[in-house]
Order: C-alpha cells, then structure tokens, then sequence
C-alpha cells in the first residue's frame, strides 16, 4: 500500500484528508513529531510546497502539506499569512483583526494551499482553494476554530462558526483545494517509503 506523510500536526486537519483522500487508498501518517519547518513562504503555496517537499526529504515518502489563512480587503490582504501568527490565543486574533479594521466593513476571504512532494522532494501536484465572505464586527457561532465566527457567508446569511462542520465542510478553502488536487492524486503512483 502506498504511503502518504500528512505534515500538520492538526488532528482536526488530518482527519478532515482522510475523509476526503480515503479513496485513493493510501497509508496516510502523521509527521514526525520533532519535524519541524518554518513557514517562510510569502504565498500559502510558497509554505505548502517548502513544507512536503522538506517533509518528504526528511521521511523519504511522498508528503502532503497545506498552509491556509484569512485574507480581508480592507488590511491590504493582511492577515495573510501570519494568520496562525497574529496573536497568542483565536480570541486575541480575532480582537486584533476587529481592531485594526474598525468599522470598516469588508470583503475576505479565506485560501487555502495543499501540495504534495515525492519521496525525492519534487512537488507533483499542488491545488488552491478559496472561499469569499466578508468580516461581521460580532463574532457569531461556537463551531469551528480560528477566524470562523467573523467569517460571513453571505449565500448561507451565517459565519462559518454558526454552520455545522457537514456544510463548512462541503464549501470551505480547504474542500476547494482538496477537489482540485483529488484528480491530480489519482494520476500519480504511490510507492517507496
Ligand atoms: P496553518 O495551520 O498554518 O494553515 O494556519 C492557519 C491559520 O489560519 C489558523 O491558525 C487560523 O487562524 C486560520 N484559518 C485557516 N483556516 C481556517 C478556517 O477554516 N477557519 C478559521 N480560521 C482558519
């Protein structure tokens, strides 16, 4: 069976790749605990690709990795990549985000990059997936994690933190990126771990 190094250390994350790459068939494993790579990308692909390709090297398998974050119109796409590094707690994030951004309103949105490296370091497919929304200075909802509750979906008239996980499931960044990479996986052979 072919194998495939997930390198988040995000249970929720990993679980959420096993639904969704369960039929290719693979082993999927988490990364060694003590690998650690910093993101030093400007772009989420820039990290996605730094992180399987580094992950792979170290692990001699094929590897996947995703760098995600939120992107609002009016900070200039801030926070960006420093999403997960804006602040100590999500709490302190989100005060941070509503702060800066005061009573503007404004469009957002958040991306996501997945890539994926061979045994040898060399990405072989790589997708990103958006979802658009705008910024509710009220935080609503309790589901989810991160930025989920200022997150508006204006289709759905709810914040990503008041959708059941089932429907942020089937219409966030990551399910977008994922449906892109899907087809590109089931060209590729799996093999040498
Ligand atoms: P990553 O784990 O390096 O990709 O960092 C992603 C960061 O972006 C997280 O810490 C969150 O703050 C934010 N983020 C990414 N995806 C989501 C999401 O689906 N909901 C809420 N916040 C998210």
């Amino acid at each position: 069976m072919g194998k495939l190094v997930i390198a988040s250390g995000n249970k929720g994350k990993i679980r959420e790749f096993e639904e969704y790459l369960g039929e290719l068939g693979l082993q999927l494993c988490p990364k060694p605990a003590h690998l650690e790579i910093p993101e030093t990308g400007t772009t989420f692909l820039e990290n996605a690709r730094l992180k399987a390709s580094q992950t792979a090297l170290a692990t001699h398998c094929f590897a996947l990795a995703d760098d995600s974050g939120l992107e609002v119109d009016a900070l200039g796409g801030a926070p960006g990549v420093y999403s997960a590094r804006y602040g100590a707690t999500d709490a302190e994030r989100i005060d941070r985000l509503l702060t800066e951004l005061g009573e503007r309103p404004s469009p957002a949105r958040f991306v996501c990059a997945i890539a994926v490296a061979d045994p040898q370091g060399k990405i072989v497919a790589e997708a990103v997936g958006t979802c658009a929304g705008e910024i509710v200075h009220t935080p609503r909802g309790s589901q989810g994690f991160g930025y989920d509750p200022i997150f508006y979906v204006p289709q759905y008239q709810m914040t990503f933190g008041e959708m059941s996980p089932a429907l942020k499931g089937q219409i966030s960044h990551r399910a977008h990126a994922l449906a892109q990479l899907l087809p590109q996986l089931r060209q590729l052979r799996f093999e040498g771990d």
